[in-house]
């Protein structure tokens, strides 16, 4: 089966799993974590080499504080020895894409030891986006090129890639969103132009690892073009 070389989630619905059960928003994310877990194992234990999670937007700022305290409260309690121990083993390096500087003190340390003590690990990259936003991004590599003193002509695609947060990472094949929603929501857009999307109304906490089956099942027949004709991709010696 063609697997993904790089997948990316969107971690979507983790509110209305919640309220569907009577319980409260933060339970809903606590769910979504576990079930992060169980999907980077997943990923690991087919074989995907990188994989992108959404956990936190720029414009999640913009949720009550609460519910933002939470959430990175969420993820330092996330990392514990245990994890790290994980990863390790999994020989799994973590990167952070997104804006580390503006985060949470405790978190920012966490992650940042996490990185350092991984950075060796190469069987998978996993990638979380947070505090990200796509746009943003590609200001951000609009600045460096700026700032690394490029003339007009040396602005080039790899020139620009090579500022972004996923510089080295091969763009995401396959991006999947939960929840019934059906657009990209500021997710990887520079490196989403070939990318195949799969939506589903599955909400995340429920989206275990035969969910994920069944969407790289489906990843293993699209057909991908590049823009080329089906009759160039069938026959890519003409
Ligand atoms: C979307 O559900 C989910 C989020 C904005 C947060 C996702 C973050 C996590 C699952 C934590 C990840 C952390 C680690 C360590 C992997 P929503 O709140 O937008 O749900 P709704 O649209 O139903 O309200």
């Amino acid at each position: 089966m063609s697997l993904p070389q790089h997948l990316a989630l969107i971690m979507d619905g983790n509110g209305r799993w919640a309220a569907h059960r009577g319980m409260s928003r933060t339970e809903g994310h606590e769910a979504g974590v576990k079930t992060a877990q169980k999907v980077y194992r997943h990923c690991r234990n087919l074989g995907i080499r990188h994989l992108t999670l959404y956990a936190f937007s720029k414009e999640n700022w913009q949720r009550p504080k609460d519910e933002v305290s939470f959430l990175f409260g969420l993820v330092t309690r996330y990392f514990t020895q245990k994890e790290l121990r994980e990863l390790m083993e999994r020989d799994i390096r973590l990167q952070v894409l997104g804006e580390l500087e503006d985060l949470p003190a405790t978190t920012r340390k966490v992650l940042e030891s996490y990185m350092e003590k991984t950075a060796g690990n190469s069987s998978m990259t996993l990638n979380l986006a947070l505090n990200y936003s796509g746009r943003d991004e590609i200001v951000r590599a609009a600045r460096l090129l700026l700032q690394d003193g490029l003339r007009p002509e040396e602005i080039t695609e790899e020139a620009l890639a090579s500022r972004l947060y996923t510089v080295g990472q091969p763009d995401p094949d396959f991006i999947v969103r939960t929840s019934g929603e059906y657009r990209l929501s500021n997710y990887l857009l520079y490196q989403a132009a070939y990318s195949e999307l799969y939506f589903t109304h599955t909400h995340w906490p429920d989206f275990d690892e035969a969910e994920l089956d069944k969407a790289l099942a489906e990843y293993a027949h699209r057909q991908r073009r590049f823009g080329r004709t089906g009759e160039q991709v069938e026959s890519p010696t003409k």
